[in-house]
C-alpha cells in the first residue's frame, strides 16, 4: 500500500516543475486584502480545493504550520496575518515543491512591501512524521493533501497534527469528500488518489476520523460541488459526485457526551415565554437565532415542541452568533 506515497511524490515533483493549472481547482474566491498581491505563478500553482485561511483563527500572534506547501499561495496569505520571521512553517516531502515554493516567495517579496521571505520557514518532512515539536503550533493547515492518504496514514497524519498543536489550537483543512462511496478499483488507483480524485471519504466518516484522534469541536465551514467522475472518463458504472469541504477542528477538551460538531444548524425559540432553557447550558432567547451543534439540534428536535424551530445543516459555520 505504501507505494502510493511514491506515486504521490512523483505527481507533485512534476507539478512543481511544470505548473498544472487544472490539477486541483476551487470555486472559493482568492483572498483580496489591502496590500496583498499574489504573484501569478502562485495562482497557477494553486493546488487546493478550498481555503484554509480564515482571519478569525489568526488572532493573538499565532504560529502557523502548513503541511503540503504547493506553490505557497496560502503560506503567503497566512503570513499576511502573522508577519514575523518563521511565523509560518511550511512542510513538504517533495524537495522540488519546496524549491518552487521558495522561489515563489521570493517573487512575492517584489510585490508585497510588508512581506519578507523569512516570514516563511520551509522544511522537508512528511505529514506522517512531522519534524515539529509537540504542542508548539496555534494553527495547523492542510489543503488537498490528507484526502490522498489511505485510512491508516490519514489516522497518522491527524495524530501528528493533534500532537503538534497547543491546547485549543486549530487544524484547518480543505479536502474533497464523497457521499457515494468510491469503488475499490478507483480508490486503489495510486495516480487518481494523488490527483485528489479517489481518496475522498464521506463527510461523517472524515469527521469521525478527526474526532477519534481527540479533537473535541468541529466546524464545517463550507461545502461545495467539486468534480464528477463519469463513466466516459473513469472506470465507473455511475457518475460519482465529489464535493469539497472546509473544516476547522479544535483541540479542546472532549465533551463527556462526545464531540460538538457544528454543521451550520440554528435553533429559534418562538413560544410565549422570554426564553427557553434546555437545562444543558443552552438558552434560546425568544425569536433570536442560536447556532447549535448537531448534538444539541437533535436533542431539541426530539422534544417535538411546536415553539422551537431547528434548521437543517447549512454547512456554513465559523463561530459566532449573537447574544
Ligand atoms: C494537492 S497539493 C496541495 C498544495 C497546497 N496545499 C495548495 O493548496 O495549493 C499536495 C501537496 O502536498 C505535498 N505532499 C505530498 N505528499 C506529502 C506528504 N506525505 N507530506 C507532506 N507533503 C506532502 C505535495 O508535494 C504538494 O505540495
Amino acid at each position: 500500500m505504501s507505494g502510493y506515497l511514491d506515486v504521490t511524490e512523483d505527481v507533485y515533483k512534476a507539478a512543481a516543475n511544470n505548473p498544472d493549472v487544472g490539477l486541483c481547482c476551487t470555486t472559493t474566491p482568492i483572498w483580496q486584502l489591502p496590500g496583498l498581491e499574489i504573484p501569478s505563478i502562485m495562482l497557477e500553482m494553486n493546488y487546493g480545493c478550498g481555503s484554509t485561511v480564515h482571519p478569525r483563527d489568526l488572532i493573538n500572534d499565532p504560529t502557523i504550520l502548513y503541511v503540503g506547501v504547493g506553490g505557497g499561495m496560502e503560506l503567503l496569505q497566512f503570513s499576511y496575518f502573522s508577519r514575523k520571521p518563521r511565523g509560518v512553517i511550511g512542510i513538504d516531502v517533495v524537495v522540488d515543491m519546496l524549491n518552487a515554493c521558495g522561489n515563489n516567495t521570493e517573487e512575492a517579496e517584489k510585490f508585497n512591501p510588508w512581506f519578507k521571505k523569512e516570514f516563511i520557514k520551509l522544511k522537508k518532512g512528511s505529514a506522517l512524521d512531522l519534524p515539529v515539536e509537540d504542542g508548539s503550533i496555534d494553527v495547523a493547515a492542510q489543503n488537498c493533501l490528507f484526502n490522498i492518504f489511505h485510512e491508516e496514514d490519514l489516522k497518522k497524519a491527524l495524530q501528528e497534527t493533534y500532537r503538534v498543536l497547543k491546547p485549543n489550537g486549530r487544524l484547518v483543512l480543505s479536502d474533497p469528500i464523497c457521499e457515494q462511496g468510491i469503488p475499490d478499483n478507483l480508490k486503489n488507483d495510486a495516480k487518481l488518489r494523488a490527483l485528489c480524485l479517489s481518496g475522498a471519504l464521506s463527510l461523517n466518516d472524515y469527521i469521525k476520523m478527526i474526532t477519534d484522534v481527540g479533537f473535541g469541536t468541529i466546524e464545517v465551514r463550507a461545502r461545495r460541488p467539486y468534480r464528477i467522475l463519469s463513466p466516459n472518463d473513469y472506470k465507473t458504472d455511475v457518475d460519482i459526485f465529489i464535493e469539497s469541504v472546509e473544516v476547522c477542528a479544535i483541540k479542546d477538551e472532549m465533551p463527556v457526551d462526545g464531540p460538538c460538531i457544528f454543521t451550520g444548524r440554528t435553533g429559534i425559540y418562538y413560544g410565549d415565554k422570554d426564553q427557553f432553557d434546555d437545562g444543558n447550558d443552552h438558552i434560546l432567547l425568544k425569536n433570536q437565532p442560536l447556532s447549535i451543534c448537531d448534538k444539541t439540534a437533535n436533542a431539541l428536535k426530539a422534544l417535538n415542541r411546536k415553539d422551537i424551530y431547528i434548521s437543517d445543516s447549512t454547512f456554513f459555520y465559523d463561530g459566532g452568533g449573537c447574544c
